[in-house]
């Protein structure tokens, strides 16, 4: 033993003795850590461990040798203390392999709601507390920054990643996200902002250039980005692939570092999208610290560049500093001793109440939900409701234990569901599964299994021997294509037959149909949704989805979610339309590998570049400004109960408005409202939308007959649009209105009240102007 001992002290006195006089990361300045380095590990602490050179000893930042299935790991560079920094996906949950190879045990995490659902509930609380458990499965299982939330704007129906997003509506979108980035942050590790900014399609999303005026971008596409900054201080801002106005957004030093840092005040570390943008030296100037998941071909210029004098090492020593700051409150950093074993269990009843919370219910004639007590036997159809998509795919997928479909939730609640059509799908859906080539599908979304097509004796049969029918209309979608129009935004052939027969034949027999809609993203409804008694709009709601159904169905739950989005009548009346990519996914594919290999496009429209010529009318502030019919107005949703609104109050204070209103439920049965302030502004000096979401609320659960007195701030900065030709943000002067409603579309309460002097705010910098097309943006 004595001998083991000496023979020990020998063998690490070297190492002690190193490690004593190299300054350590957390003990040792930090300058006097970043002046340690050599210049070989400031660049390979820039640029992540995503490609790993044979000459690299320290091999241990693989992102596999510490957490598999994680998108990537920073370079640790052990003899100054620097452990690795494990950065993991994604919006849903975290995104880890469930598996590992030789161990025999699982590592799986909670799949929650998708984004839009969690944006659905308007519920702040709720979503921090969705966050809370989100960021525990991160610090559990030895991750220090989640890849999330992704907070881009829902632009155009169609955006393949739409479901990992919130809303049209930027006020809405960094509420939403400023809740989620505290409640996984309370945790003691990172999250990713993305993709910063105006990522909105799939399609080329690599090198689209985004063509839009100052005054749509800081509006509508950054405003959220700047609400999370400045309200939740998010660990790391992830930039995004595309250009704005001809430049990479990670190599733009406008954004990254004069409107990011100079304007915002952020101080966190800047990381690239995956592979994103071009010019890795680039990057490093203009304060995209972070270069994921790393190349040796971007460590090679950025060493080449300093060589040559192109690239200061000031830069690269700044980001460095950034990259340690960070490092230094990872929970790796810090030695946090992680479980591997998150509470799963709690963390599914925290998936189930969210998902019933944001699942909005879109129609509800006679009564039909909750379901009445004598609604025992249900005839379910429609493929998804046996296999219910819990998210979408790519990197806002996640690994889950399992999924509850809609037909194990009715179950589970104590339905008794018709076997023989079961047994029907099942056998159907294993045989069209047999189908599928499976590895092609790999990260993107596979194909739709076509219904099946039903005997008209057979459906009268389940119409005779059962209460009522269900019908699941599913849709996924995920990262490299856009959705397209045909067989996707609308129903298809199949589906449109399904629902045809099943409704009309129901009906002859005195039966109700209710439509589960199990989506990530807007569908057209405006040509069926008479069909049905009743249709709920349930998007892709985690794991526990089939269970969060069945708690609004028999009425555990009332409904209170409300849409974060328009459903338009058509696709075409979307104001994005037109300046949209519309094309298939092996297409959309294509152009995606050409990035890397091919011949690479500059002119293609929608394609290399996409105009933004709607400006600041997207989504609501678009079709109430032409007036245009909606299927489904952006804030509607519908409850079980009914509530009034009275006695509008407002009062000025220094900062601005505090209003106020009570809500009362005026129906038999408890629920939520969801209260929402839109601001009317005068319109003489600046164009303005008719209206904007300035505020919202969401009641408690209110008994029958019960009110609440609901407070709601509005900030004269709130009140403010873009000024393009002054650069500043600037409040007219003039008789504004404030309008409560339960939706966009139903105005309950107004007030009026008159700012009697205009506001001008500072003037910002003049930045990411659009160089090309310029004159058809005005
Ligand atoms: C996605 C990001 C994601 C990253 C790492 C990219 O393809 O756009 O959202 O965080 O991969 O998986």
């Amino acid at each position: 033993m004595i001998k083991y001992c000496i023979f020990s002290i020998f063998c690490f006195l070297p190492f002690l003795i190193w490690a004593d006089e190299l300054p350590q990361l957390g003990k040792a300045p930090l300058e006097k850590v970043i002046q340690a380095m050599t210049v070989d590990e400031k660049i390979r602490l820039l640029t992540g461990t995503g490609e790993v050179a044979e000459d690299i000893l320290v091999a241990v930042g693989e992102t596999d040798k510490i957490v598999p299935g994680a998108a990537g790991t920073t370079y640790p560079i052990l003899r100054l203390g620097i452990p690795a920094m494990v950065m993991a996906d994604g919006p849903a949950g975290l995104r880890i392999s469930a598996r590992r190879d030789s161990c025999p045990r699982t590592f799986y995490c909670t799949a929650f709601p998708v984004a839009t659902l969690l944006a659905s509930t308007w519920n702040t609380d709720l979503v921090q507390q969705v966050g809370q458990a989100m960021g525990n499965e991160v610090l559990e299982y030895g991750c220090d920054i989640l890849l999330a939330p992704a907070l881009n704007i829902h632009r155009n129906p169609l955006c393949g990643r739409n479901f990992e997003y919130y809303s049209e509506d930027p006020f809405l979108t960094g509420k939403i996200a400023v809740a989620m980035v505290k409640g996984i942050q309370q945790n003691g590790v990172g999250t990713s902002v993305k993709h910063f900014a105006v990522n909105n399609q799939e399609t080329n999303r690599i090198a689209n250039d985004a063509i839009l005026s100052p005054r749509a971008m800081r509006e509508i596409y950054l405003k959220g980005f700047e609400m999370v900054v400045k309200e939740a201080n998010p660990w790391t801002v992830m930039s995004s692939y595309n250009k704005i106005n001809g430049v990479y957004t990670s190599e733009s030093y406008d954004l990254l570092t004069t409107i990011l840092r100079k304007e915002w005040g952020y101080q966190g570390m800047v990381v690239t999208d995956w592979f994103g943008g071009r010019d890795a030296v680039g990057q490093v100037q203009a304060g995209n610290d972070l270069l994921m998941p790393g190349k040796i071909r971007q460590q090679d210029s950025i060493r080449q560049a300093l060589k040559t004098g192109k690239l200061s090492m000031a830069d690269v020593d700044r980001n460095v500093r950034r990259v340690l700051e960070l490092i230094l409150k990872t929970p790796r950093f810090k030695g946090y001793p992680y479980s591997e074993q998150p509470d799963l269990k709690a963390h599914a009843s925290v998936t189930r109440e969210a998902a019933a919370e944001g699942m909005i219910l879109l129609k509800n004639d006679g009564k039909t939900l909750p379901l009445a007590a004598d609604v025992r036997d249900i005839a379910v159809f429609g493929n998804t409701s046996y296999q219910f998509i819990a998210g979408g795919t790519g990197s806002g997928d996640v690994e889950e234990a399992y999924s509850v479909s809609l037909e194990e939730g009715l179950t589970g609640a104590g339905f008794i569901l018709d076997k023989g059509l079961k047994q029907h799908y099942l056998d159907y859906i294993r045989a069209e599964e047999a189908k599928i080539d499976w590895k092609k599908y790999n990260h993107v979304t596979p194909p739709r299994i076509v219904e099946c097509t039903l005997d008209e004796g057979l459906i009268r049969r389940k119409a005779e021997e059962t209460d009522m029918a269900m019908i699941t209309i599913g849709r996924n979608a995920g990262e490299y294509s856009d959705r397209k129009v045909k067989d996707d935004f609308e129903l298809c052939a199949d589906e449109r037959e399904m629902l045809e027969k099943v409704t009309r034949i129901f009906h002859q027999e005195g039966k109700k149909v209710v439509v589960i809609l199990n989506i990530g993203g807007v569908i057209e409804t405006a040509s069926w949704k008479d069909r049905p008694d009743a249709i709920l709009l349930a998007w892709q709601g985690g794991q526990e989805g089939g269970n969060s159904v069945a708690d609004i169905l028999s009425g555990k739950v009332n409904p209170s979610g409300k849409l974060p989005m328009t459903f338009p009548v058509r696709y075409e009346d979307a104001a994005s339309s037109e300046n949209f990519p519309l094309i298939g996914d092996e297409e959309a594919l294509d152009i995606y590998r050409e990035f890397y290999t091919g011949p690479k496009g500059t002119d293609r429209p929608n394609i290399d570049f996409t105009r933004y010529e709607e400006g600041i009318y997207v989504g609501y502030r678009y079709f109430d400004k032409y007036r245009v019919d909606v299927s489904y107005p952006f804030g509607f949703g519908l409850s079980y109960t009914g509530f009034t609104y009275s006695k509008p109050r407002y009062l000025r204070t220094e900062q601005g408005y505090e209003f106020s209103c009570t809500v009362t439920n005026t129906g038999k049965i408890p629920g939520k409202e969801v209260v929402q302030l839109y601001i009317a502004a005068p319109g003489k000096t600046m164009v303005k939308p008719q209206k904007e979401l300035k505020a919202f609320a969401k009641t408690k659960i209110l008994a029958p007959g019960e009110s609440e007195v609901v407070r709601l701030v509005v900030g004269l900065s709130e009140l403010a649009s873009f000024d393009e030709q002054a650069s500043c943000w600037a409040v007219e002067s003039g008789r504004y209105l404030a309008i409560w409603g339960s939706s966009s579309r139903d105005c309950r309460l107004k007030q009026s009240f008159t700012l009697r002097q205009a506001v001008t705010g500072e003037e910002v910098h003049r930045v990411l102007l659009p160089v090309r097309q310029l004159e058809e943006l005005y």
